[in-house]
């Protein structure tokens, strides 16, 4: 076979660091990128990632696949370890079938098929990558043997086959998105992937730096009416406090449990707070105790009174404010400039009305929704039946007079009270979370 030829080498300044960049072409035209980090010295036992080129994933973000948060976790992991290869196959978008064909499968997919079957269909190859030429260049660029950062045991026997030994697997799962939970299940079940989704959520991994799989706890996530499927998560204490009577909240649950609501975050379409919440913590709602992509974020706030450099409309994720015909429409400018989208829906005694609210995120495509708002957002949202699940965190704190997680629903009688159905209760560390579907048609 002939040997790839070097065609570039180049300095490439990344946002993860400064990679030296050495670009190859394989006698059949494909390109590989070679970003080195770090001193490569005698090429021995360095971390290698392998990454197929994902258009969609790597550069777009899509939620259809894993791609982009495994490409920049990869990138991660080799700057922190401070030695190390990314090899990037220009040529393996979609396992090897090209841009075109991957996204006419993604249409089939579409339709119920898996990947495997919407290839088939397709009439092409469930996996037409040929590592050959990458394996080439991994031993152009100095690599003389690897621990491979991957799920795919594939992976690791082509490189051993080429001549490039690989002392082991390291892990490159990150926390499922619902939009791509079927992809990854598919990649475990029918492709041999080692735990793409991390972790299930009671396995041992949640002490370690591992992605973790909570996308059970979101329970069976499906249509709703013109809204999208609403889940309530917040963390109280043992007597029902979400926060001390100086609205501190931090933290009432410890890091395990922490990790998992980061991971539902990473699963969700959007992300959803009041502005009580925002002026009280300030958060960014942002994914980052675990790999995964971080959701859409949404602000309820009627009168726009968040300040304008609050964190939530920092860069690191979209973020929608719903606001009513109240606020100030130079705010909404100002915000609009900062590349905050902000929609106007209708009010409603308690802000906007939460109704119009949801159906508009609907219409911008949002399907799943994570509710991390405090009391007020918590309360609305079940008075209003606009809720299908809850996830709440227990901790084992008593706090006496502090902030209700939930204000009044009108129960007269205990058996009024809102009742769960299909329960599950999990040990993370010291708290217990219990998650269930509202039972809105016998309350
Ligand atoms: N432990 C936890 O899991 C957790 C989670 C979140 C918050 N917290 C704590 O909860 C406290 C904040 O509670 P909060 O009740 O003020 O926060 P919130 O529910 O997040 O925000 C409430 C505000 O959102 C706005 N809003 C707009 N439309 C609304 C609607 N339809 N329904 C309800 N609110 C709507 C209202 O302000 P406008 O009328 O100005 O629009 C309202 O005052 C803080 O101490 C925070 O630390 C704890």
């Amino acid at each position: 076979m002939m040997q790839p030829k070097e065609v570039a080498h180049l300095v490439l300044p990344t946002w993860a660091g400064e990679f030296d960049l050495r670009v190859f072409e394989g006698a059949s035209g494909e390109v590989y990128l070679v970003f080195a980090y770090g001193d490569i010295g005698d090429g021995q036992d360095l971390l290698v990632r392998l990454h197929s080129a994902c258009l969609t994933g790597d550069a777009f973000g899509s939620l259809r696949c894993d791609c982009g948060p495994q490409l920049r976790q990869a990138m991660r992991r080799i700057v922190a370890e401070g030695r190390g290869v990314l090899l990037y196959a220009a040529g393996h978008e979609g396992r090897g079938v090209g841009l075109v064909a991957k996204l006419q499968a993604y249409m089939l997919q579409d339709e119920g098929h898996d990947t495997v079957e919407a290839n088939r269909r397709l009439g092409l190859p469930v996996d037409g990558r040929d590592y050959r030429e990458a394996v080439q260049v991994l031993q152009a660029a100095g690599v003389r043997s690897s621990r491979l950062l991957t799920n795919n045991p594939a992976k690791a026997s082509a490189l051993h086959q080429g001549g490039v030994p690989v002392e082991r697997l390291v892990s490159l799962s990150t926390a499922p998105h619902l939009r791509n939970l079927g992809y990854v299940q598919t990649k475990e079940r029918r492709l041999g992937h080692r735990a793409p989704g991390g972790e299930p959520l009671d396995g041992d991994g949640l002490a370690t730096g591992k992605a973790v799989d909570a996308s059970n706890l979101l329970g069976r996530v499906g249509a709703r009416n013109g809204r999208p499927y609403v889940v309530l998560k917040y963390a109280q204490t043992l007597d029902g406090r979400i926060a001390t009577g100086t609205g501190d909240s931090k933290w009432i649950s410890g890091p395990e449990e922490r990790r998992v609501s980061h991971a539902l975050r990473a699963a969700s379409d959007a992300v959803l707070i009041g502005a009580g919440t925002v002026l009280a913590d300030d958060p960014l709602l942002t994914v980052r105790m675990v790999p995964g992509a971080s959701p859409i974020r949404v602000v309820l706030d009627s009168a726009l009174r968040v300040p304008p450099d609050a964190q939530v409309f920092g860069p690191d994720a979209v973020t929608v404010v719903l606001t009513s015909d109240r606020s100030d429409p130079d705010r909404r400018e100002a915000l609009r400039r900062r590349g905050v989208k902000v929609e106007v829906v209708g009010e409603a005694p308690d802000g906007v009305d939460l109704a119009d609210g949801l159906a508009r995120l609907r219409s911008l495509g949002i399907r799943s929704v994570l509710v991390e708002g405090g009391s007020r957002v918590i309360t609305s949202a079940l008075r209003e039946r606009l809720a299908d699940r809850v996830v709440v965190a227990v901790a084992p704190i008593l706090l006496g007079a502090g902030t209700d997680a939930v204000g009044d629903l009108g129960a007269g009688l205990v058996t009024d009270g809102l009742r769960l159905l299909d329960r599950t209760v999990h040990q993370l560390g010291p708290d217990l979370v219990v998650a269930g579907d509202l039972d809105w048609d016998r309350s």
